[in-house]
């Protein structure tokens, strides 16, 4: 039987002010890669923060590693291998590049690991200030933190945040390995579909707070592509968004 790392069931979630998150309902399972697409305002990091137990639900249920999530959880189903890496990728600019995976791991931890030989790049910034790294560095750094800590469910919110997408496909590939190798379950929260879909077994696309559209990235990729209005309200998808960027921008 597949183990499932996460289990949303309709889940309605937001703050006081609004409801944000509206009878969301997916699962994600051992060693498998979930994109949750949209476009800002979504409610993707919402999601990502109630599913964390960091927000309360207003209705429905999560259980993360088989354990209903609430504020009093969250410490415990982090020490048993939940990890989310914020969308500012939470780093100390004054800290160095070793001593942020030190800390992440909180023990030492060697060039020689296997999260550092899937991500060379730091070792040769073994002694950089983390202020002094590059977005894709600092990036990269957030995920080699996140991955020396072995989750079992690992959220990654916008990793391609200010930065080029091959940039960001590089990363995937280290979290596909260590999925496939140690059976990490990944929710990869991306406003940029085509990296997502690319990095993928599965992708729902949120939008107004509602699942519009679910299924095989490949068919989820066409059918964005297609600006399929009956899935997706009044969202459009441009060839080249003004960001630069050549991916497709889930608006
Ligand atoms: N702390 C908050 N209090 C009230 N509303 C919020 C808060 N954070 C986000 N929102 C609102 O919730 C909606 C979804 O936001 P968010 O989950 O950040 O979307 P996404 O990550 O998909 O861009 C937005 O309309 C946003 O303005
Ligand atoms: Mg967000």
């Amino acid at each position: 039987m597949t183990t499932q790392v996460l289990e949303v069931d309709h889940l309605v979630g937001g703050y006081r002010s609004a409801e944000v998150v509206r009878d969301v309902s997916f699962s994600v399972a051992e060693g498998e890669i979930v994109a949750l697409l949209g476009p800002n305002g979504a409610g993707k990091t919402t999601t990502l923060l109630t599913i964390a137990g960091l927000i309360r639900p207003l209705r429905g249920a999560v259980r993360v590693l088989g354990e209903p999530i609430g504020r009093e959880a969250t410490s415990r189903i982090a020490r048993r291998g939940m990890v989310l890496v914020p969308d500012d990728r939470g780093l100390f600019g004054e800290l160095n590049v070793a001593d942020t995976l030190r800390l992440a791991q909180r023990s030492r931890v060697r060039k020689t690991d296997d999260v550092l030989e899937l991500l060379p790049a730091l070792q040769r910034l073994w002694r950089r200030r983390v202020a002094l790294l590059s977005g894709g560095e600092q990036q990269m750094l957030a995920l080699a933190a996140a991955l020396v800590r072995r989750p079992r469910l690992l959220m990654l919110d916008e990793m391609s945040l200010g930065l080029a997408p091959q940039i960001v496909t590089g990363l995937l590939a280290a979290v596909r390995t260590m999925a496939d190798r140690e059976g990490t379950g990944v929710l990869l929260v991306e406003q940029h579909a085509r990296v997502a879909l690319g990095a993928s077994d599965r992708a729902i696309v949120l939008r107004h707070g509602e699942i519009a559209l679910t299924g095989r990235p490949d068919d989820v990729g066409a059918r964005l592509e297609a600006g399929e209005s009956s899935y997706l309200g009044d969202s459009q998808h441009t060839a080249a968004p003004p960001d630069g960027s050549d991916g497709i921008v889930v608006r």
